[in-house]
């Protein structure tokens, strides 16, 4: 069994900021505090001047999720030895309903290929068609330990969109069972009106696809979703948030929590003017500078609860340029670089550090309800956790990432990646390169 004692270290939890040693005894948490009696076995780490955080919960990824021809370009093991580089000790993906499948059956299939992760892995359960047979497994699933169940509100030509009031009757029987419904949350009636001019898919500037997208979309689907939410007493977790109208609308609803993404806080839609322009497409798209200003706004005064990366990343040639905007595959990369970058800009902008973990690990775990093992730096808990020097260079981080992508979306801006990763008590991440290590496990809930 591994024994290691992490000294001198100032432990960033979610609500305070204290220096005590930790001792990890095989996967977890032994003890916390000054002083600790160890065996002679024990690994030592000095942490002197090291930040140390709970392993980030990435909520949102998509590891080779097919698309009309392929698939998104990180499968479960090329995309888990990025998100431990970059200090994702646990991922959150959705399961994929193939035609005539059951939920059931979909979990399987997944589960099958999440097997490879090197990080622990959860899975939501997508909804992407509204049937009986369909909504009677729901409370089996939830008793399972499968509590988190997808739907979109869009996507209709791929035949995944449910209509408002199919997601009222799924959320109601989530809700019935202490369930948690996430949305993609557009409004299909307000993007097709967007996307008539474009009909005739002569357009190929990626910049048309923010304007076949508008941000009223997501207001519009937010303030139903927020109605249904009350009637059905369903906490309703909207995903991938944007635009500054949405968090307006989301924040007076209280069983709505919300995540957004790094691609909103970090970048606009001046990007689609850029020459890689198409790589940046993703759904929803990036939107304005105030939009921006307002999630950050919002993630300080408590408005937003999680930050997923909605990891679906594509390589150069699989973005080609001169066709239909339509066609682009949507999606960026994000899951290594999600901590890193946060971490720099929470230091840049004076942002209290206990905040991150709140986004990054904490509130992720209580809200999916896996908090009995991870999402903090507690006795008993997964020792998942990162060590940081927060004295880094924010620059040249480029040239050190552990990835099969040939582009990210970051370049240029600063970004501190941990030096030390520890997974289940695993050094996964050493002097910031990434380990041979072992698999990673699946994750189910375990209502507190
Ligand atoms: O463009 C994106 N985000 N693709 C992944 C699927 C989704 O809607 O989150
Ligand atoms: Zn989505
Ligand atoms: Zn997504």
């Amino acid at each position: 069994m591994n024994n290691l004692l992490i000294k001198n270290g100032l432990l960033i939890h979610a609500d305070k900021q204290i220096n005590e040693d930790i001792l990890i005894r095989g996967e977890t948490i032994q003890e916390l505090g000054q002083n600790l009696t160890v065996s002679p076995d024990t690994t030592i780490i000095d942490a002197s001047g090291k930040l140390i955080f709970p392993g980030v919960i990435d909520p949102h990824t998509h590891m080779g999720i097919p698309i009309k021809d392929g698939s998104s370009a990180d499968t479960f093991a090329t995309g888990s030895r990025s998100a431990l580089h970059g200090g994702v000790t646990t991922i959150l993906d959705f399961t994929v309903l193939g035609p005539g499948q059951t939920l059931c059956e979909s979990l399987e299939t997944r589960q099958k290929l999440a097997a490879e992760s090197l990080c622990d892995v959860g899975l939501h359960i997508n909804i992407t068609r509204f049937e009986p047979e369909i909504l009677d497994e729901i409370p089996l699933l939830i008793k399972k330990g499968y509590n988190s169940f997808k739907v979109f509100t869009t996507y209709e030509e791929a035949g995944m969109m449910l209509s408002y009031g199919q997601i009222e009757a799924v959320a109601k029987i989530i809700g019935e069972n202490d369930g948690i419904l996430m949305v993609h949350s557009e409004d299909n009636e307000t993007i097709m009106a967007a996307s008539e001019p474009f009909s005739d898919r002569s357009e190929t500037h990626p910049k048309y696809h923010a304007y076949a997208r508008p941000a009223e979309a997501e207001a519009v689907a937010i303030q139903t979703l927020g109605e249904i939410s009350t009637r059905t007493n369903c906490t309703i977790y909207i995903v991938h948030l944007n635009t500054a109208q949405g968090l307006a609308v989301a924040a007076e609803f209280p069983l709505l929590k919300v995540e957004t993404c790094p691609h909103y806080l970090m970048l606009t839609e001046d990007v689609y003017e850029q020459d890689d322009g198409t790589m940046f497409v993703a759904s929803p798209p990036l939107r304005k500078q105030n939009d921006q200003d307002a999630l950050w706004q919002g993630i300080q005064n408590g408005q937003i609860h999680t930050i997923g990366s909605d990891h679906c990343p594509f390589c150069l040639a699989d973005k080609t340029a001169d066709i239909p905007f339509q066609d682009i595959p949507n999606g960026m990369g994000g899951v290594e670089t999600l901590f890193p970058g946060l971490l720099a800009q929470f230091i840049k902008r004076n942002i209290d550090l206990s905040l991150l973990t709140q986004l990054s690990s904490r509130n992720a775990a209580k809200i999916f309800d896996l908090d009995a093992i991870k999402g903090s730096l507690s006795v008993g808990a997964h020792a998942d956790l990162l060590i940081i020097d927060p004295k880094a260079s924010m620059q040249d981080w480029e040239l050190n990432l552990d990835t099969i992508l040939d582009w990210n979306a970051y370049a240029g801006l600063p970004a501190i990646f941990p030096e030390t990763v520890i997974r289940r008590g695993e050094i996964v991440v050493a002097s910031g390169q990434t380990q041979s290590c072992s698999q990673g496990e699946l994750v189910v809930s375990t209502p507190s």
